[in-house]
């Protein structure tokens, strides 16, 4: 089968979404498939070919559809806007061609924090206490106590702050308002770091792979999560009660938004549960990211969980 393999994307994880889609590509050629990628380059140009350099430049959206169109399954491995926020799988939708993970509904929401969080909030999964305000407003709030300052809809932790005081609070939305016109400001939530990811199969069943937990240096922010600085401890050490806990509210969430492919879901785990902290609907899948660590610990190496990724591709 005929699989293009999507990568780059014009936001600020165009890096990442190279790598994952550098790896997805690479472990479906060595599983026997027949890859061809696209890139999407900064500035929004469809490119033939894995990277700028040496690709055929595609110059039209309507030649860059008709490689989508002709394909078997798409894996379009975007992160961010632009990409795994719906707008690849409405195009997928628009051209009745398979692909790989979630929708349109599940991208858009799962992309928007805000939203996550209302849905998080409506089926009992707890999400730390926080407001949403526009870009516009920030030149009129003042600090109160510790917050963690966020663009709603981004990835990778850019834009991402915590705020300790009114010099920083300042400097947070700041840093926040270049990725998003909505800003989300939240508590701190004190907790182990700890995400689930949950497959869904060709056959509609899903489970969750082991927990996996994160010890970042201080914050797992953009720099600890592809220096290598962080370690991941994976089966998570977690009583029972707590892990049923955790992949329980995954799988919530995954079926409240209605996820396809894989989704990894991120959580603090507090002396009062778990505490949602975010949904990836396009996880990175670089060798250095937690869902290949994650299934490979459920016994599912990278090439057989990219190969079930494919054959549950929907249109
Ligand atoms: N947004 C990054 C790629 C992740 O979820 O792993
Ligand atoms: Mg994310």
């Amino acid at each position: 089968r005929r699989i293009v393999v999507i990568g780059g994307g014009q936001n600020a994880e165009h890096d990442v979404s190279l790598a994952t889609a550098t790896a997805v590509a690479q472990a479906l050629r060595s599983g026997g498939f027949d890859v061809d990628e696209l890139t999407i380059d900064r500035d929004g140009t469809w490119r033939r070919g894995a990277d700028a350099l040496g690709s055929q430049a595609i110059t039209s959206l309507a030649a860059a559809l008709d490689v989508i169109e002709r394909a078997d399954v798409v894996f379009p491995a975007v992160h961010g806007p632009c990409g795994e926020d719906g707008t690849l799988a409405a195009l997928c939708a628009l051209t009745h061609t398979p692909m790989v993970g979630s929708g349109l509904r599940a991208g858009a929401v799962g992309m928007d924090k805000w939203a996550t969080k209302l849905v998080a909030e409506a089926v009992g999964i707890r999400t730390a206490p926080g407001r949403l305000v526009a870009a516009a407003e920030i030149a009129d709030i003042g600090f109160e106590t510790d917050v963690v300052v966020k663009p709603a809809s981004a990835g990778s932790s850019f834009g991402v702050a915590l705020a300790r005081d009114a010099a920083q609070l300042r400097e947070a939305l700041r840093g926040a308002a270049r990725f998003d016109d909505r800003i989300l400001i939240e508590d701190v939530v004190e907790g182990r770091e700890i995400d689930v990811a949950v497959l869904r199969e060709a056959d509609g069943r899903r489970w969750a792979s082991p927990p996996l937990e994160i010890q970042a240096n201080g914050l797992f922010d953009t720099r600890s999560k592809y220096d290598g600085s962080a370690r991941f401890t994976v089966p998570a050490d977690l009583d029972g009660a707590d892990r049923a806990a955790l992949t329980g509210a995954a799988l919530r969430m995954f079926d409240a938004l209605g996820c396809a492919g894989v989704a990894r879901i991120d959580f603090f785990l507090t002396d009062h549960g778990p505490v949602l902290n975010e949904v990836n609907t396009m996880p990175g899948m670089t060798a250095a990211s937690q869902v290949p660590r994650m299934f490979a610990a459920a016994g599912l190496p990278y090439e057989q969980l990219v190969a079930r990724l494919v054959d549950a591709a929907t249109v």
